[in-house]
């Protein structure tokens, strides 16, 4: 496993982490036991980050981490998330701070991190979405700052939405957030041109989620599959958005044969590798739900790096498809 630093943190974070989402219940039925076998297997092959949040089961993949952790001595980073309070997901334009992440919300929503975890200080804190329209008076990073003074968490950072991941550019620039979690992969490459290049020109720490596509990138879901309806795939690929997506993995699996390596590189290994590729990045966290795909995932990092005129050619399947809500 090869490490790499996370922002200025001063912490080398394992390049593949762990997404706990699915560990939550919110990806069709989730065995608690597989869980805990995935993350011990992954911690057993030097992971250290694992990706967390209120939202995964109101709370029940904090928890299952937590136990896992319990029982081991390794020094293990994780990142949890607070939801903005009840309200439109993600904020809009007219939300303001005062009424989605209030103080004394904040304070008592760090509380129930904390307890969930079973820590005193949590290691990073990520405020799970936010809007353009807070920048002007980040209060809640105010609040959080304070927090970190009270020794409650360590780190700060925020999830991007989906629609408008850039948001957090200026708040690179300005010094509020340590960390920053975006969507990066075959299909959404935008952040190469300012996110990741400010990450770089300021030390923030660059969390990669749904690496991915939700699965899709892995090559397994083929034109036609459906999705169970406790699965939030049945609504994230609704109509005809899974067809669409496998008829594009299918030309990057031709490109990757075109390349004469379709036999050395499963199609998630090319969908990890391309966002390893990127310097900026400092840890991506696909998503884990078993000990074999622990083993997948993590192995990666010990494969040689994609030949640069594949990484060239793969460029071209940034998908400029605006954004799928789940539902819509
Ligand atoms: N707003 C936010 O902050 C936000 C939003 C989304 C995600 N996240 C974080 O980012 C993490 C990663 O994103 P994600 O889990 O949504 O999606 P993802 O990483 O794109 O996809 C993960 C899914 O792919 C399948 N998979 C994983 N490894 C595989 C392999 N080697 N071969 C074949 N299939 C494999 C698994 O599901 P199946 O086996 O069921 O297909 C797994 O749950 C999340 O777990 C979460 O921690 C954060």
């Amino acid at each position: 496993m090869n490490y790499r630093k996370l922002g200025n943190s001063g912490w080398d974070v394992s390049e593949v982490g762990f997404g706990g989402w699915a560990l939550g219940g919110q990806w069709g039925g989730q065995d608690d036991n597989d869980s805990i076998a995935a993350l011990n297997k992954a911690i057993d092959l030097g992971l250290n980050f694992i990706d967390t949040a209120e939202g995964y089961g109101n709370g029940r993949s904090e928890r299952v981490i937590a136990g896992v952790l319990r029982e081991r001595s390794e020094q293990v980073y994780v990142a949890t998330k607070t939801p903005p309070k009840p309200g439109p997901w993600p904020p809009t334009p007219y939300c303001t701070v005062e009424a989605r992440y209030p103080e004394d919300y904040l304070r008592a929503n760090v509380e129930t991190r904390l307890k969930n975890l079973g820590t005193d200080c949590l290691d990073v804190l990520q405020l799970h979405s936010w809007t353009r329209a807070f920048n002007r008076d980040p209060a809640p990073l105010e609040i959080l700052r304070r927090l970190r003074q009270e020794g409650k968490l360590r780190l700060i950072g925020i999830s991007t939405p989906e629609q408008d991941q850039n948001c957090v550019v200026d708040l690179m620039r300005r010094g509020y957030v340590d960390v920053i979690q975006i969507i990066y992969n075959l299909f959404e490459q935008e952040p190469a041109a300012e996110i990741l290049p400010v990450a770089r020109e300021t030390g923030t720490g660059v969390i990669v989620r749904v690496v991915f596509d939700e699965g899709v990138l892995t090559g397994k879901y083929s034109k036609g599959h459906t999705f169970p309806a406790d699965d939030f795939r049945s609504d994230y690929f609704a109509g005809d958005r899974l067809d669409r997506a496998a008829d594009r993995v299918e030309e990057i699996r031709a490109d990757v044969a075109e390349a004469g390596l379709s036999r050395d590189l499963t199609l998630a290994e090319v969908a990890l590798k391309f966002v390893l590729a990127h310097p900026s990045v400092s840890t991506v966290i696909p998503g884990i739900r078993n000990a074999r795909q622990a083993e997948l995932n993590l192995s990666v990092s010990d494969r040689p790096d994609l030949p640069a005129a594949l990484l060239a050619k793969l460029r071209r399947h940034n998908w400029l498809r605006g954004v799928w809500y789940a539902g819509k």
